[in-house]
């Protein structure tokens, strides 16, 4: 069926109706087309713009079409161009030409927008949800294992140590700041486009706050060219998918090297990984690999989008049919990513002694010991400049720090002292880092109660639908 034959004479040619069709892609908005047209017909009702009986024919019909797109018994045709259509002709086989009255004051440029911002609005309760959980999964690991010794590093070089748990935490709260991102991202999605029409509005006198109301939605959009034209709420939602992303490929690469023999801090799960078909005793972390790879996809629906919408004229144009796929695989991306590596934090096996082992190596305490001299009342630089030179004849007689004696300390300092041999201990540098948002263990505890606030309030059932 076509919603607009009347104009023409033929028919477009076989593979111009295949370009054109979105239903492949849009029929997952199936739901959402038809409450949109439940209460587009409820609407049209209730202000007397068609008969009480009529909305009453087309909302029952439109009740019977969605149980049976539930059950997968609707036929969808071939011809059917998109989602609206299918529904339309569904609904005309199933009540008659009354059927055509739901398309009284609306267009499919409304009423295509309407469905992706509920979808949007729900996707974005999901991921709020599904990240709440990869947080509360990090914090349980740093609250049980979090006192573990590791180094932390700049540069990928061993820099000051740190702890697994302080380590952890970091991410908790950039996927804190991620959810806080989507959940503000919602409130530019929670607007009626409906009732703009294909671009002018409509001479019905229609209803909007109604429909508003009917669909959940709080507010209705200004002007009516903007209304069917405006698609920055799907760009947010993939530019916030794409921070995302960002952050848990940055989390899967550290994964992935601390999996790997030269480090391993961590086992990986055997549940989440794999093997070689010529290399028996590989086992590769091809979870965080593939995070870290489809990380690039949703990148790239994201540039994809920006280009089509960019120098894109008023009103609706047929690029805009292209926002759906883009944001889809960003979106089912995202949440498959965001419950793979809720899995795989769940399942890793931390290697407390071989981290620690790492930790307490190198100069890695230099920092402490310049910062002892300084609290002896010389400039910082001044006690930097003594430090790397200690260190630099350490280097020259393959020393460690620890190593060095407190004559040989004295030696380039008369201000050090006995305890200078208890500040330069990997625990003790730890221990004593309780600056706010420090790696001391104090304050990991204020990290994990901050945390727990922050998950609650986020709500953490990834279940619903996800
Ligand atoms: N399938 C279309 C889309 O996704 C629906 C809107 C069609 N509007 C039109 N004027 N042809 O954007």
């Amino acid at each position: 069926m076509k919603l607009w034959g009347g104009r023409f004479e033929t028919e477009p040619v076989e593979i111009m109706e295949e370009f054109n069709a979105s239903l492949s892609f849009d029929r997952r908005l199936y739901r959402e087309d038809i409450a949109v047209s439940r209460a587009h017909a409820m609407m049209l009702g209730k202000t007397g713009i068609i008969s009480a009986e009529d909305a009453k024919a087309i909302t029952k019909g439109l009740k019977e079409i969605l149980t049976d797109m539930d059950k997968g018994k609707f036929t969808f045709s071939p011809s059917d161009e998109d989602i609206h259509t299918a529904v339309e002709r569904g609904l005309g086989e199933k009540i008659g030409e009354t059927a055509g009255k739901l398309r009284t004051g609306r267009s499919r440029n409304d009423q295509a927008v309407t469905d992706l911002r509920l979808y949007v609005m729900s996707d974005i309760d999901q991921v709020a949800m599904l990240i709440a959980d990869l947080m509360a999964a990090l914090t349980d690991r740093a609250e049980s294992e979090g006192g573990a010794i590791m180094p932390g590093y700049t540069h990928m070089q061993k820099a000051q140590p740190i702890t697994l748990g302080h380590h952890l935490m970091s991410y908790v709260f950039m996927l804190d700041r991620d959810a806080a991102r989507f959940i503000d991202c919602r409130t530019r999605v929670d607007i009626l486009s409906l009732g703009s029409g294909a671009l002018a509005g409509t001479t019905f006198p229609i209803d909007r706050d109604l429909v508003a109301k009917e669909l959940g939605f709080s507010k209705v959009s200004a002007n009516s060219l903007d209304g069917v034209a405006d698609r920055d709420f799907v760009l947010e939602f993939m530019a916030d998918a794409a921070i995302t992303m960002t952050h848990l490929s940055r989390f899967a690469e550290e994964l992935i090297l601390w999996t790997s023999r030269e480090f391993g801090f961590a086992r990986m799960s055997e549940s989440f990984s794999t093997g070689s078909s010529i290399m028996p005793q590989k086992k590769n972390p091809d979870a965080a690999e593939l995070v870290r790879g489809k990380t690039g996809r949703v990148t790239g629906d994201l540039m994809a989008m920006l280009t089509v919408m960019k120098g894109l004229p008023l009103a609706y144009n047929k690029d805009l049919q292209e926002d759906k796929e883009a944001l889809f695989d960003a979106a089912d991306t995202l949440k498959k990513c965001l419950r793979i590596m809720a899995g795989v934090v769940r399942t890793l096996t931390f290697d407390a002694a071989r981290m620690s082992k790492a930790a307490d190596d190198d100069f890695i305490t230099a920092t402490d010991l310049a910062d002892y001299l300084a609290v002896k009342g010389i400039p910082f630089s001044a006690a930097h400049t003594i430090v790397g030179n200690i260190v630099k004849i350490c280097v020259r007689k393959n020393k460690r720090l620890t190593d060095v004696t407190l004559e040989e300390y004295k030696d380039f300092s008369p201000l050090f002292e006995r305890d200078v041999l208890d500040v330069i201990r990997v625990k003790r540098s730890v221990e004593r880092r309780e600056s706010a948002g420090g790696v001391a263990p104090k304050q990991l505890k204020s990290q994990i109660t901050a945390a727990r606030g922050l998950i609650a309030a986020r709500g953490n059932d990834p279940s619903p639908g996800a």
